[in-house]
């Protein structure tokens, strides 16, 4: 049964956020959409460069994520996989997002979007990640929910973090 009961985790660690990344490679697919919100520096653009780099190396593929502050949308393709990243940190208009081509790709590619807030309410189903400062130097927290079908890969995420 799907539960999609949200989790909050502790990062302790930058390692600990990299092994959160890699897990949620492994569940990424096409049609799914990652929300990385959370405040500057917070680990947006970490989660998402491990989460990509791990997608790609499984192609044997090496590449450089730079943060798409300014680009707006980089793509990358791991093997059949299409994945955009995106960080809507300057998004000027939601006009843009269809200029874009954002909303298509998220019915076709696995999409990871920093600055989600930026997009006002987003209707397409999605697993959120609000990363957040932790109690020290290095500490992360991390609360992920998820709505509509994304809750199933929520269930699958807790699980193999329970592991
Ligand atoms: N536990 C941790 N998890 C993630 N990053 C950490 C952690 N501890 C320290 N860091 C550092 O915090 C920084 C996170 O930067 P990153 O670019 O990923 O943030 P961001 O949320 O994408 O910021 P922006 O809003 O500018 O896009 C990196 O320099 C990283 O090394
Ligand atoms: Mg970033």
């Amino acid at each position: 049964m799907t539960s999609g009961a949200p989790l909050t985790i502790d990062l302790a660690s930058e390692q600990e956020t990299l092994q959160l990344a890699t897990s949620l490679a492994k569940l990424a697919a096409p049609g799914l959409t990652v929300l990385l919100d959370g405040p500057v520096g917070a680990g947006k653009t970490t989660v998402a460069r491990q989460t990509i780099q791990h997608l790609l190396a499984e192609h044997g593929q090496l590449e450089d994520v730079p943060s798409p502050t300014f680009t707006i949308v980089q793509t990358y393709e791991a093997g059949p996989l299409e994945i955009w990243h995106a960080d809507l940190y300057r998004l000027t208009s939601t006009a843009e997002l269809n200029e874009l081509g954002l909303d298509a790709a998220f019915d076709t590619a696995f999409c990871l979007v920093e600055w989600p807030d930026r997009m006002g309410e987003s209707s397409t189903d999605a697993l959120t990640i609000t990363l957040g400062y932790g109690p020290s130097e290095g500490t992360r927290t991390a609360d992920i929910s998820a709505t509509g079908n994304a809750a199933a890969v929520l269930d699958r995420l807790q699980e193999s973090l329970s592991q």
